[in-house]
């Protein structure tokens, strides 16, 4: 009786190891690639839409769509984020109480560096993007910080944007196993349905980019960073990637997340990588 149950018990275990053993290379996930992800995500784009240039992926709607083009070329002989550049760049000269500047905490001096945000901070784990490292040096430095979405930071990233202009993403996602979580994360959320309406992200800004939705033509994934913070009609004032992400989380039907919460900035890291070696636009104007 004993003995056949340990038998049992034996030859059950050891079926369990056959199925585990078998199942094993087909459950392991593959490891992730971050390059070949954005090689093939590049592909698709140029394939597609071979007629844009690589200078032009960071100009959203306006790359596939020749009429709105023409409206927003004549818009821009008077650029409606030009008041928040100059408020931006007052603010980013302007001494601190401690005589230090924004520009004491940034690689350069702060100048034509908004390529290269988000970075992964391999001393906290974590993605660090541009507002997050604006916010994080006003503190350092005695100030409060600024919300994440408009206002004084949106001005801030336009200045220094404006900076970078013409200079090409260059994300990097260092072999740690913490800053390719990151980016798995955000690439997860990037392709995941979800809301009332059950769309991904890439439902609308992959499968259907250059397509009317509403009044709107949908922005290729392409370079959707390079442009931001952006003027947008619709806001009356300028906003940041985060604060889009916001909206684009609502028009969905699904709870944003809050502005710079984890996940949006890995999805805010997983799509400035995919966009490595397009030019930023930034500040950008939008309907
Ligand atoms: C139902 C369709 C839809 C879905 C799903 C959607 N968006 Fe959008 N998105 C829009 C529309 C419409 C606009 C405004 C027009 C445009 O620029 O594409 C927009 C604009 C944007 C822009 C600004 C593009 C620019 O150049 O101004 C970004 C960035 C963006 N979306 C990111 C996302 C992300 C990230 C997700 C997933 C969390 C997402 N969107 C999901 C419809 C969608």
């Amino acid at each position: 009786m004993f003995h056949s149950r340990l038998r049992a018990a034996a030859l059950l275990a050891g079926m369990l190891g056959a199925m585990v053993l078998a199942q094993a290379p087909a459950r392991a996930a593959p490891a992730p690639n971050p390059e070949a992800d954005r090689l093939a995500f590049q592909a698709y784009f140029r394939k597609n839409y071979p007629a844009v240039k690589n200078s032009d992926w960071g100009n959203g709607p306006y790359a596939l769509n020749a009429g709105m083009r023409k409206q927003w070329e004549a818009i821009m002989q008077f650029p409606p984020y030009e008041f928040a550049l100059a408020a931006g760049e007052k603010e980013f000269n302007r001494k601190f109480a401690n005589g230090r500047s924004y520009a004491d905490c940034f690689p350069n001096k702060g100048i034509g560096i908004r390529q290269n945000y988000p970075y992964f901070d391999t001393k906290t784990g974590e993605v660090v993007t541009l507002g997050i490292a604006i916010n994080r040096c006003r503190v350092a430095n005695g100030e409060k910080p600024l919300g994440y979405k408009k206002g004084l930071l949106a001005a801030i990233e336009t200045y220094m944007a404006h900076t970078s202009r013409g200079k090409p993403f260059d994300i990097k996602v260092p072999n740690d196993p913490r800053a390719l979580a990151a980016y798995e994360a955000g690439k997860k959320f990037f392709y995941s349905r979800r809301g009332q309406l059950n769309f991904s992200c890439a439902s609308c800004h992959v499968q259907k980019a250059g397509h009317r939705l509403r009044g709107d033509i949908l922005a290729p994934a392409l370079g959707i960073m390079a442009a931001f913070p952006i003027y947008r009609s619709k806001w009356g004032e300028m906003g940041t990637i985060q604060w889009r992400f916001v909206g684009c989380n609502k028009q969905v039907r699904s709870v944003p997340f809050k502005p710079q919460s984890k996940i949006y900035r890995d999805l805010e890291y997983f799509l400035s990588y995919m966009s490595n070696g397009v030019p930023i636009t930034g500040p950008g104007a939008r309907p």
